[in-house]
């Protein structure tokens, strides 16, 4: 065993592909979530891929007392990788104190807590939302970061500024940030992938709700956009690529490998995917033919914004393998699984 690792959000979309990778590399996992968007059934599934039955503990972040319990009852947590946070960009400009209170008090609590507890580091999922429109692509992480385009946006660019004064404050702390692109996909088992509540508001789900016939049809936001084809512009990431870039990040930090306290990687393939390409894709991969409109543009998109990763690349030895092929097939069975169990 290479160590314990606790993982906050561990139940989510990108955590329970973490847990999965962690576990495969030898570390212990302690899972800590308070199921506000995953089920508990998910820690079932993570035995089911891995053989292993991660540590599960129901608990908010938001609950100091109850964090600190986590940390006493399971002695020796050596880093954390702090995923849970509210994610949905339209419900943040509905309900910004929300955002604020679980994206910003969870985040404290955790970097409270840590040198207590000696914990050495802590992996930070950040976003690219931070560059905005960038004026130069690919984005580099040295790009100027943006003016927030929604609250959620806003509190990945405070949480990156509270973890760098933290350690600059000289709390015993190394933080690696990881500014994920646009992840997508599931695992190969089809045992774990991505559950959005109620009607989705991110492309895929979307997408594969729609190719199994639980939405009528997809709108593409805009084909008037100053790109080839006239729609938007994205890094799509593979999120067992992504998950592998944790586990990447807690070796690094346990294997004192940082040239600095606080590191920021962009994560993403490095290639830019207009939304009707990746349909176009969707529909060789899969065989599905997939109804589909253009309307207008959704306030608030980016016209495009895809990762240079070469520093991740030649830094972390890390790199997205996966095709968008495998990637888009790997959504859609996950889609098919979720009929088979009934759920969606
Ligand atoms: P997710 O909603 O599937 O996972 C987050 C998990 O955190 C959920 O299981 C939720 O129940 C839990 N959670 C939320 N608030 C909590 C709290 N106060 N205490 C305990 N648990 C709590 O989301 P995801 O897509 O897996 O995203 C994980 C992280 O990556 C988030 O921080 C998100 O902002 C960030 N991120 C996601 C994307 C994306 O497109 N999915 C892109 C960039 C960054
Ligand atoms: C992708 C593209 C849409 C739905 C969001 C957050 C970002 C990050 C990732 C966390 C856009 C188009 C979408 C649909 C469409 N999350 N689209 N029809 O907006 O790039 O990023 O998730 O940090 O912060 O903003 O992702 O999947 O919503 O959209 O045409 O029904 O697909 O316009 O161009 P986005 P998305």
């Amino acid at each position: 065993m290479k160590g314990r690792i606790l993982v906050t959000g561990g139940t989510g979309y990108i955590g329970s592909h973490t847990v999965v990778e962690l576990q495969s590399a030898g570390y212990e996992v302690v899972i800590v979530d308070n199921l506000s968007n995953s089920n508990a059934d998910v820690v079932d599934n993570i035995e089911k891929v891995s053989g292993v039955r991660p540590i599960f503990e129901k608990v908010d972040c938001l609950d100091f007392d109850g964090l600190n319990n986590v940390f006493a009852k399971y002695k020796g947590i050596k880093a954390i990788i702090h995923f849970a946070a509210s994610k949905a960009v339209g419900e943040s400009v509905a309900k910004p104190l929300l955002y604020y209170r679980n994206n910003l008090v969870s985040l404290i609590n955790v970097l409270e807590l840590m040198p207590k507890y000696g914990v050495e580091g802590i992996v930070f999922s950040s976003s690219c939302t931070v560059y905005g429109q960038p004026d130069v692509l690919p984005v580099t992480e040295n790009a100027p970061t943006k003016k927030a385009e929604s609250p959620y946006g806003n509190t990945k660019q405070i949480n990156e500024e509270i973890i760098q004064d933290t350690v600059v404050s000289g709390a015993p702390i190394n933080a690696i940030l990881l500014r994920y692109f646009n992840p997508i996909g599931a695992h190969a088992s089809a045992l774990l992938g991505e559950l959005p509540n109620g009607v989705p508001q991110n492309l895929i789900p979307y997408l594969t709700q729609t190719a199994i016939g639980i939405r009528e049809v997809l709108s593409v936001f805009g084909n008037d956009y100053n790109t080839p084809d006239g729609s938007c512009i994205r890094d799509f990431i593979n999120v067992v690529d992504l998950a592998k870039a944790h586990v990447i990040a807690i070796d690094r930090i346990l294997e004192k490998k940082q040239k600095e306290k606080v590191e920021v990687f962009n994560i993403g393939t490095g290639r830019g995917l207009s939304v009707l390409e990746l349909i176009d894709a969707f529909e060789r991969a899969t065989g599905v033919k997939l109804n589909y409109k253009i309307v207008g543009r959704r306030a608030g998109d980016i016209e495009q914004v895809w990762a240079d990763p070469t520093f991740a690349n030649e830094e972390l030895g890390w790199k997205a393998v996966e095709t968008i092929e495998d990637t888009l097939r790997s959504a859609w069975n996950w889609q098919l699984k979720l009929r088979e169990r009934g759920i969606q």
